[in-house]
């Protein structure tokens, strides 16, 4: 039996539909709506081609994130960062190749894949003698190290990939020292609000900060599509 043109019409749309669909669940919010582990597979299948898509701009990078951590870390030395969801290493590369970074950075991110890479990278930076850099595959909600360890954390275009950016903030906070500082990136613009019951405005993101024992938040509009913000978690009384 043939199908009548109002048939074809319901099956072009119906394909359209899941195209979208696919397209909003895979490529738009990353998996992120399928579970940690689907994200996570994503980013361990992709891995190797993750540089080149950024294409990221060093004089950039170095203005936007390098020098406003060291200002950050001042007065804090010898300083441990943590950089959570460090991907293919790009926090602990721009750091091992500033002068003025004296410090350790560990590395942590779930991808095994991902970390694979940012160990080829951070070796061949220190000509295979890489003391400064640890890299520890994990999830950003259960970060494992005591509280009160590191001068600093930093999140990049990370934290609407978690399965809860409520509690990796809150994990963020407990393993940074009194008056650390936080480094991290909120979504904006209109693909941040197709992350569908997870769009924070940037004063729902701020008041949580501040819920979490966060002051001093400063935020400046970064790359196409994030929010760069700081923070400072709160010194205790002595
Ligand atoms: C867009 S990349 C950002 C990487 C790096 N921060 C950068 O700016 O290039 C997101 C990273 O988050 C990691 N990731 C996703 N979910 C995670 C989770 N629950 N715990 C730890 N890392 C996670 C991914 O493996 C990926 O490396």
């Amino acid at each position: 039996m043939f199908l009548n043109n109002m048939n074809w019409i319901v099956i072009a749309v119906a394909i359209l539909a899941l195209g979208l669909v696919m397209y909003w669940l895979f490529v738009v919010t990353e998996g992120v709506y399928l579970g940690r582990r689907m994200v996570i597979w994503l980013y361990d299948v992709t891995a190797k081609k993750y540089d080149g898509i950024k294409q990221f701009d060093a004089g950039h990078e170095q203005q936007t994130i390098v020098e406003p951590l060291l200002n950050g870390l001042a007065g804090e030395d010898p300083y441990w960062v943590l950089d959570v969801a460090t991907g293919t290493g790009r926090v602990p590369a721009l750091l091992l190749k500033s002068p003025n970074f004296t410090g350790r950075i560990v590395g942590l991110d779930a991808a095994g894949q991902m970390l694979a890479l940012a160990s080829a990278k951070l070796n061949a930076l220190s000509n295979g003698q890489n003391k400064r850099t640890v890299l520890v595959q994990q999830v950003a909600e259960a970060l494992p190290f005591p509280e009160d360890t590191f001068s600093a954390v930093t999140c990049l275009e990370a934290l609407e990939f978690f399965p809860s950016e409520v509690n990796a903030l809150r994990e963020m906070v407990r393993v940074l020292r009194p008056g650390g500082f936080l480094m991290t990136t909120r979504r904006r613009g209109y693909e941040a609000r197709l992350f569908i019951g997870r769009y924070r405005s940037t004063e729902e993101f701020e008041d949580l900060l501040g819920d979490l024992g966060l002051i001093e938040v400063t935020r400046n509009h970064w790359q196409v599509n994030y929010d760069l913000v700081t923070a400072r978690k709160v010194k205790r009384d002595p």
